[in-house]
């Protein structure tokens, strides 16, 4: 195989998990083993019982240089769908079944590589083979548009003779391509080179005494994911962050905050310096008006009413200050998420909302996954499905920035409608 404009080896370093699933074109996968073993990866092929039906696990432990795995069961291999999943940095199933896409879209776990699937946080590049009749089965497009929504590279399998003798799409795509999808997931992004984007994330806390405070469920986790994928992708990035149990992220300034009035001097301070703000932080509306200097002691009370203030509305400032920067907030609702969501993004002056239904199952305060609906001003909205709380971060990432491709366009043309 050539690989036009490839210098040298371009998976150096990278740990590679090859699933091959039960189609005829699984002997494929013997010369992508290898090409991907010439590029510098290191490989661990994990077989269903179906593809040992037409491979040997031995072809590929033999080249591989690693035993092969099989069976969630294996003995001595306890937690092998989380060991090898947490070590990769991209799953690629070549090829890919329906039935592999099916379990993939619905979360079974019925095997290695499926259960796998479900605790994977790499990029899973997926490249399916099989009859053209299937390919283009209601169910197969339902499935592939839910993998693809959920951020799966799906690798379209090419049109040509079949292994039933007809011609149609269902050929495993050419090794060259399911390469080039495997480097470009791999390969850094780096879209948000030269911007400056300032984050918030986790709770507030409002002192009531000295010991005691008001604050709210936020583990911080979607603010921190949106910072680590923000810097990732080339941003310079200041998180101002509640508190939180989290740890610090590498190379990320981060500003540690307690009260609501500490986030806001701490964002309004450096809102001139940013080029976007996403506040993901779940601010405190209210403080106690009076907060004690002293314990408050029980002795003598039978009850005890706070009295509570307003605290500033820290985004609806902020963008009330702004100059050009894009400004995302988030919308955490237990009911009528779609219409609050609105309602916010316009009081708030918004450029983007990502609103969150925080009763979601699966998703919310605490979880490493979330589901949400972006909505920008123009009131389109886009549904993500349930994914984790990083991979949400690159999708809300990515839909800022066509909003700020529009943006520059939009100026372009203005500029030019003016020379005019
Ligand atoms: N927010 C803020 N300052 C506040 C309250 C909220 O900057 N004092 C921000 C949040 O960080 C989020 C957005 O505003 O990006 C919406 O927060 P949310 O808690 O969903 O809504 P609220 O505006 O607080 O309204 P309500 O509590 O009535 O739903």
């Amino acid at each position: 195989m050539t690989i036009s404009g490839s210098i040298g080896p371009t998976l150096v370093g990278k740990q590679i998990v090859l699933g091959v699933t039960g189609s005829i074109a699984a002997y494929k996968a013997i010369a992508l083993l290898r090409t991907l073993l010439r590029e510098g990866a290191t490989v661990q092929v994990v077989m269903t019982q179906s593809a040992t039906k037409f491979v040997t696990p031995l072809t590929f432990e033999v080249l591989s240089g690693h035993p092969v795995s099989t069976d969630v069961f294996e003995a001595h291999q306890e937690m092998k769908h989380l060991s090898l999943s947490e070590q990769a940095d991209a799953i690629v199933i070549a090829p890919a079944t329906a039935n592999c896409l099916a379990k993939s879209a619905l979360g079974l776990g019925d095997d290695l590589l499926s259960t796998m699937l479900l605790t994977a946080q790499c990029p899973l590049i997926v490249a399916p083979a099989m009859d053209g009749g299937m390919w283009t089965h209601p169910s197969v497009t339902e499935h592939v548009a839910k993998l693809r929504a959920r951020g799966t590279i799906v690798v379209d399998p090419e049109v040509g003779p079949l292994a039933s003798g007809r011609i149609g799409q269902g050929r495993l795509a050419e090794e060259a391509t399911i390469l080039e999808a495997i480097q470009a997931a791999l390969a850094p992004r780096r879209d948000w080179q030269g911007h400056r984007i300032l984050v918030s994330a986790g709770p507030t806390q409002e002192a009531i005494d000295p010991v005691r405070f008001i604050s709210n469920r936020s583990s911080g986790k979607m603010g921190y994911a949106i910072a680590e994928a923000a810097q990732a992708r080339g941003a310079q990035v200041v998180l101002v962050t509640g508190p939180t149990a989290l740890q610090q992220p590498k190379g990320i300034e981060v500003v540690s905050v307690a009260t609501a009035e500490e986030m806001m001097k701490a964002l309004s301070s450096r809102l001139a310096w940013s080029t976007t703000v996403i506040m993901a932080a779940a601010v405190a509306d209210f403080r106690p008006a009076n907060p004690a200097l002293q314990k408050l002691k029980k002795q003598g009370r039978t009850g005890q009413t706070l009295e509570l203030e307003r605290t500033t509305d820290i985004l609806a400032s902020l963008s009330a200050q702004r100059t050009t920067q894009l400004m995302v907030g988030f919308a955490a609702e237990t009911s009528d998420l779609i219409a609050h969501a609105k309602r916010k993004l316009t009081e708030k002056g918004l450029d983007l909302i990502v609103a969150n239904d925080v009763t979601a199952l699966g998703g919310g305060f605490g979880s490493d996954q979330n589901t949400a609906t972006l909505i920008d001003r123009e009131g389109v909205l886009t549904e993500l499905p349930m994914m984790p709380k990083r991979a949400l971060a690159d999708a809300i990432l990515n839909r800022a920035q066509e909003l700020l491709r529009v943006r520059q366009s939009n100026q372009t043309s203005k500029l030019v409608r003016g020379r005019r």
